[in-house]
């Protein structure tokens, strides 16, 4: 490339499909000479790359293209040109009416097209805007962003893999089988290679991710489905991969391969993610959700019984149409039996084209924030008391990066909890028991239990440490 490098700022809201397709939104256009700057303001390309999951994350696209009008012209007052590029889900939902509503965006498009981000660009600069939220059909695995595997880059210690996009279930109330679309699972022979090229750049954990990732049905190398069981077995005989997770998963589809995996794989974390949104059988029949609070309870059983020391967290949504205060008190019951490490829970959100958005909203502002806060801190004091518990015992940590603190290094118990130890940097990539002492907010605070890593000196400690680089 003999153009002098272009600066690209890309700012990712969501979940982790978004993180990881922002890196490989990156992997696609360093060979167009992009480099990454951390500052819209300075860049010559800014993508934003949005999320539609609630109307509160939608809403703050508009709000961020308000920002970027500015900066585009005060750019063009320098003589530069910078392009705005609107990617994610709700470029796929409302693509058209970007285009209509914000003269600022030069390139629209979708997360099944970002392949096409060179081309799309090249339109952009001749002074053409483009819109391109297709779903292809003829090559089903083409549309995941699949860059060369040459141009995947290790950023860390950790790092994701898509292992399959899209979702099958259509909870009534979520846009993902829209903005997504189908569940499309990548062969097992890709994630392979993806996941040793990742292990030959220093990554020790990966994190399988997935709308649905336990739906996985991608082909092995023997021609028939695997399941993500199946394919967790194979990936922890790859050297190197110390730690395997996998994000998100749905009850129905915990399937005994999954269960034994966690059995016998001390490399597979025992922290889950298994969304259940109510703990009410009325309301998870109206969500579509096909499955009881009875039916969730057994699939926890499950891997308890697999696994001791396995912790969960889940999702939940308050105030879905026609949800009363006994489907609410449902939820707790769930949640106080269940006993969760952490969850997310949401106010529910009329998303325009699901089927919940026909229903009358029978619960108001009011009692949503009311019901809300209680589940809040229901979950709060559960998750308080999970890292309670830690403090006084020996864990596992893996280290990734110094710390803000400097001298301090920062890695993940099991659980993902942040562990903070005094200690070289020489630590990190490796996984080492750390003594807990005490417990600042959400992060451990401990020393290395090993011999071989003494306390630095207070003279060592004094010295100043590089701050971590990357994501
Ligand atoms: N309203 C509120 N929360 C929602 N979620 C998905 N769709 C909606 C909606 N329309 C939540 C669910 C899901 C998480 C990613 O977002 O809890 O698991
Ligand atoms: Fe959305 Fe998850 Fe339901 Fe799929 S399973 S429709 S992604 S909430």
């Amino acid at each position: 490339m003999t153009t002098a490098p272009r600066k690209l700022h890309i700012k990712s809201f969501g979940c982790q499909m978004n993180v990881y397709d922002a890196q490989r939104m990156v992997d696609t256009l360093a060979p167009e000479g992009f480099v990454e700057t951390a500052n819209a303001d300075d860049a010559d390309l800014v993508i934003l790359n949005t999320c539609h999951i609630r109307e509160k994350a939608s809403e703050k696209v508009y709000s961020e293209l308000g920002k970027l009008r500015l900066a585009k012209a005060e750019a063009a007052q320098h003589g530069k040109q910078m392009n705005v590029v609107v990617a994610g889900c709700v470029a796929q939902a409302e693509g058209d009416e970007i285009i209509r509503r914000a003269p600022v965006v030069d390139v629209v498009v979708g997360p099944q097209s970002y392949h096409n981000l060179p081309q799309l660009l090249a339109k952009a600069r001749d002074g053409e805007r483009a819109l391109d939220t297709d779903f292809p059909v003829e090559d089903k695995f083409g549309f995941l962003p699949a860059p060369k595997p040459a141009a995947i880059r290790a950023r860390g210690i950790s790092a994701f893999v898509t292992v399959q996009e899209g979702c099958d279930k259509f909870c009534t109330f979520c846009v993902v089988p829209y903005t997504r679309g189908a569940e499309v699972s990548r062969p097992v022979a890709k994630i392979i290679e993806d996941t040793e090229r990742l292990a030959d750049n220093g990554v020790r954990e990966i994190t399988l991710i997935g709308q649905n990732v336990n739906g996985y049905h991608g082909e092995g190398p023997d021609g028939r489905p695997w399941a993500l069981g199946q394919l967790i077995f194979r990936l922890a005989e790859i050297p190197g991969i110390a730690r395997i997770r996998y994000s998100t998963s749905h009850p129905r589809d915990v399937e005994d391969t999954l269960i034994a995996a966690h059995r016998d794989l001390p490399q597979l974390m025992p922290f889950v993610h298994l969304p259940v949104q109510s703990g009410s059988d009325r309301i998870l029949a109206a969500m579509n959700r096909k499955h009881t609070a009875a039916d969730y309870r057994r699939v926890i059983e499950r891997f308890r019984s697999a696994r001791q020391d396995i912790a969960f967290t889940s999702d939940f949504i308050v105030g879905f149409p026609g949800e009363t205060e006994q489907d609410f008190a449902d939820t707790l019951a769930l949640v106080t039996q269940i006993g969760y490490a952490g969850a997310y829970s949401f106010k529910y959100s009329p998303r325009p084209g699901t089927p919940a958005a026909e229903l009358q909203e029978t619960v108001s502002q009011a009692d949503m924030d009311e019901r809300l806060t209680r589940l809040q801190t229901l979950i709060d004091s559960q998750q308080a008391a999970f890292n309670k518990a830690a403090v006084g015992k020996t864990v596992d940590v893996l280290f990734e990066r110094a710390a803000r603190n400097p001298g301090q290094i920062v890695g993940r118990t099991a659980f993902l909890q942040p562990a903070h130890v005094m200690a070289s940097e020489d630590i990190i990539g490796k996984i080492l028991p750390v003594q807990v002492e005490s417990l600042e907010r959400y992060s451990l605070i401990g020393t290395l239990a090993t011999a071989t890593h003494p306390p630095l000196s207070s003279s060592e400690l004094s010295q100043p440490v590089l701050t971590a680089t990357g994501a």
